[in-house]
């Protein structure tokens, strides 16, 4: 199952992962997902459960290089020694030297505050701690900061997105400045009622979250869904070597509502 992307600092990231929000007790679920063919598992150190996703990934029998780890830090913690400190307790939970990948987990707090977190993560990028720096919840204006401040740009941008939410002007500047786009609550957090994902979901024989990751995954994007339940996890793998038809994407495309459609916090417009 597994497929790769190419970052633009040269290592590769999984095109899925697994979410871990909501599920303090998620040892078991990275597990059972790893086993499954997962080779991402998408963290933060709000969900509170870094030790037990470095207890699920060790309880799996696969190697911690052949996985692919993120992490992200609070807003609550963006001064760079405090981000210094929550990074360095991070990796201390995870019982790894390292993440693949650690985000700021959004824009809130401000320029200066944001930056100095920023800085504080391609300073644990360089002694080691880190592999990738990201972002989440970031418009392009809060990237174009990184930029003005002579800082490396994010890799990641991890930000709510979905069919009822497809994010268009954020997805358009990553994707024209080579920020790969994780998707998050690409389920729709179970949401899934609507008549066109029903009417795919019975004409390709998958379950609607299945047409869901399969929509993100065409459209260019990395999903992450959650599930806690161990038959939930798998399917929701079973993604690839299938396609939704072009004329079926445009139907799920026709589905934005823009910032309307947005489930989450989705606090990307934040000064
Ligand atoms: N950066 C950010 O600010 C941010 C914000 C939100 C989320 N995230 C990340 O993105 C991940 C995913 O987002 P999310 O957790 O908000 O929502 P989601 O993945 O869209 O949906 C999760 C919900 O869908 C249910 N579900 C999962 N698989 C299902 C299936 N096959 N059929 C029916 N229901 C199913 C889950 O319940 P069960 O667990 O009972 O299966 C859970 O209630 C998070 O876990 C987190 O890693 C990041």
């Amino acid at each position: 199952m597994v497929e790769t992307v190419t970052l633009s600092n040269g290592h590769t990231m999984p095109t899925l992962g697994l979410g871990v929000y909501m599920n303090e007790e998620c040892a078991e679920a990275c597990k059972v997902a790893i086993q499954n063919g997962y080779r991402m598992i998408d963290g933060a150190r709000y969900y509170e459960n870094e030790v037990q996703v470095g207890v699920g990934v060790g309880n799996s029998g696969v190697k911690r290089e052949d996985i692919f780890i993120t992490s992200k830090v609070f807003h609550a913690d963006y001064t760079y020694d405090g981000t210094m400190a929550a990074l360095k307790d991070s990796v201390a939970n995870l019982g790894s030297s390292y993440y693949d990948l650690y985000l700021t987990h959004s824009a809130i707090g401000g320029k200066d505050a944001r930056l100095a977190a920023y800085k504080a993560l391609l300073d644990g990028k360089a002694s080691g701690m880190i592999k990738s720096v990201g972002v989440s919840n970031y418009s392009a204006k809060h990237i174009e900061e990184i930029r003005e401040a002579g800082l490396e740009m994010p890799v990641v941008n991890q930000v709510e997105l979905h069919p009822f939410c497809q994010q268009k002007p954020i997805v358009e500047y990553c994707t024209k400045n080579n920020i790969i786009v994780q998707a998050y609550s690409p389920l729709v957090r179970g949401a899934f009622d609507n008549p066109v994902i029903q009417e795919l979901a019975t004409k390709y024989s998958k379950a609607p979250a299945q047409i869901l990751v399969r929509w993100s995954l065409q459209r260019g994007f990395v999903p992450l869904p959650k599930s806690s339940q161990p038959e939930r996890i798998i399917s929701n793998s079973q993604v690839f070597g299938w396609n939704i038809e072009p004329a079926d994407m445009a139907k799920l495309d026709a589905l934005d509502r823009g910032k309307e459609g947005a489930i989450t916090w989705n606090p990307v417009d934040v000064d």
